[in-house]
């Protein structure tokens, strides 16, 4: 009796027009949020309401309504994915100019298997990383284009080396071991 009734109770809100569970899951990109607002501004404009008058809110829309890893952090591979967020691709909201060596594609995973028998072997995704960064960004200088090439160490990371020079700092941190190490040793055999 008290379980139909729950039921029922749920099947209402979730049919419910613009209740506050269909709104969560029909959000829209962050622009979208408020269509009348002039999206584009110089860097340092004041952004003005549809009735010209300068407009306080902020421009970011809160971290709570972003997806989420499951170790809690922001999962922004899956923000962008789903279209939560779409970054643009420079400040003025112009395509990036990319240089003829920027302009190769590559979105292959690269197995980097584990030196220790105990931890599980990496995977890196150029899909991801490729979303935010230029090849430029990490070719040459902080991994060779060959896999298996770069000696990639766990202490050279924790020393702000590899996959360090950005996880840690900007990306996800180096204690959600398992996003990294997400292969099983036996799972190529
Ligand atoms: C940002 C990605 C990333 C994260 C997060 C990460 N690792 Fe690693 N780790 C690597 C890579 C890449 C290697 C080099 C390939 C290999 O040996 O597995 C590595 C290597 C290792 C090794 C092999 C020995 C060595 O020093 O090379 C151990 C042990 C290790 N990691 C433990 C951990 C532990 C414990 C955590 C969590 C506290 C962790 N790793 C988190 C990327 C990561
Ligand atoms: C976030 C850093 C990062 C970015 C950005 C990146 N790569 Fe890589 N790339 C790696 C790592 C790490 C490896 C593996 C190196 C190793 O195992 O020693 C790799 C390996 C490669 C390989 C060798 C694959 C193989 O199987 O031998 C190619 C080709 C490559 N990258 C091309 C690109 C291109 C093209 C771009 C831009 C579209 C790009 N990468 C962007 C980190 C990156
Ligand atoms: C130049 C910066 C940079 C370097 C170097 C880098 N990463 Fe990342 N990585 C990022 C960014 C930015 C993201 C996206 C934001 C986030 O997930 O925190 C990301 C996300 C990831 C993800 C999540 C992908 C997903 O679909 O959820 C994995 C796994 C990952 N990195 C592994 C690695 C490994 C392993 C290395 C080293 C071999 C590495 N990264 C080196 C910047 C970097």
């Amino acid at each position: 009796m008290l379980k139909s009734s729950l039921t029922i109770a749920l099947f209402a809100l979730a049919c419910m027009p613009g209740s506050a569970i269909g709104e969560f899951f029909s959000m829209d990109p962050a622009p979208a949020d408020r269509p009348f607002l002039e999206q584009k501004r110089k860097p340092g404009d004041i952004k003005k309401d549809k009735y010209g008058l300068p407009d306080p809110t902020p421009d970011v829309i809160s971290l709570t309504h972003l997806p989420k890893d499951r170790y809690g952090f922001v999962d922004w591979a899956e923000a962008i994915s789903t279209g939560v967020i779409s970054p643009k691709s420079s400040i003025d909201g112009l395509p990036a100019r990319l240089s003829p060596v920027d302009r190769e594609r590559f979105d292959g995973d690269v197995l980097i298997r584990s030196g220790k028998e105990f931890m599980p072997d990496v995977l890196f995704p150029h899909s991801a990383h490729n979303e935010w960064l230029k090849c430029s960004t990490c070719h040459p200088r902080i991994f060779s284009k060959k896999a298996g090439a770069s000696r990639i160490t766990m202490t050279g990371i924790w020393k702000g080396r590899f996959c360090g020079v950005c996880h840690d700092k900007v990306a996800f941190p180096t204690r959600n071991c398992f996003k990294c190490h997400s292969v099983r040793k036996d799972a190529g055999k």
